[in-house]
């Protein structure tokens, strides 16, 4: 299996919307295919309506948030919660993405609560990790990423709801997608980790990747040994980049 995650990050409008889920679905009712698995992140605001729009339609394309709270309910204002995903017909969410850690100063053991409660609502969380420029140019990729991942990861989460996206920082909206080696080689690492910490079982667990994915290197990258999938921002707002990237899971 394949997964194409569009993230929307802050953007799209009710029209947007509407008019991406529609064509997206329609796009995947008619050459979708069982091995590549179609998921949308848009802003909390747009999730019920994009809801109710795929569950009328029953599409295969699944629907996700772009965090959670590690809490159920409670006084945190501004703040959405894994049941409250749950309850709204979310199958999917994103944690500890780059932007989460720098702009609301997420840790890996917040993460990691957060990992624990999504799945506890029965959501897949699909859990970020990746390293800054100077952190590879300091050859230091591998050792953040396992430090990311032990931290993410304590207490062990269920192999079987869990998605780990790497995203270098550096490749994040930037235009730079990382090359085929340097995915391959940090893929290589992450299988690795999940298997020393969930034994044979993290052999299974998807690893995609994400970092200015677009039409151009899709085919490539998706190609690449050890990539499940791709998490993709920019180019999945554009129907016709989106769809030409899961066109290239063929
Ligand atoms: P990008 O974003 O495709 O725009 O680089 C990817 C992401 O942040 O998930």
């Amino acid at each position: 299996m394949k997964y194409i995650i569009g993230n929307w990050k802050m953007n799209g409008s009710r029209d947007l919307a509407w008019k991406l889920t529609l064509d997206l679905h329609q796009y995947v009712a008619a050459e979708g295919r069982g091995d590549a698995k179609m998921v949308l992140c848009p802003p909390f605001a747009y999730l019920p309506l994009m809801q109710d729009f795929l569950s009328r339609h029953q599409s295969a394309i699944g629907l996700g948030a772009q965090d959670c709270h590690a809490q159920s309910s409670g006084a945190f204002t501004g703040n959405i919660s894994a049941p409250m995903l749950a309850d709204i017909g979310c199958g999917y969410v994103i944690l500890g993405h780059s932007e989460r850690r720098q702009y609301h100063a997420e840790s890996d053991a917040q993460i990691a609560l957060k990992v624990k409660a999504a799945q506890g609502s029965g959501l897949t969380a699909v859990l970020c990790i990746g390293e800054t420029m100077a952190e590879r140019q300091g050859a230091q990729t591998n050792a953040v990423l396992s430090q990311q991942l032990n931290g993410c990861l304590s207490p062990l989460p269920d192999a079987a709801k869990l998605i780990v996206a790497y995203e270098p920082v550096w490749a994040i909206g930037t235009g730079l997608n990382a090359n085929a080696d340097d995915i391959e080689s940090a893929h290589h690492h992450i299988r690795q980790e999940l298997i020393r910490h969930f034994g044979p079982g993290g052999g299974k667990i998807s690893v995609v990747y994400g970092g200015s994915v677009k039409p151009s290197n899709a085919k490539a990258t998706l190609a690449t040994p050890g990539v499940d999938g791709v998490l993709v921002g920019g180019a999945s707002l554009q129907f016709a980049d989106f769809r030409d990237i899961y066109a290239a899971c063929a």
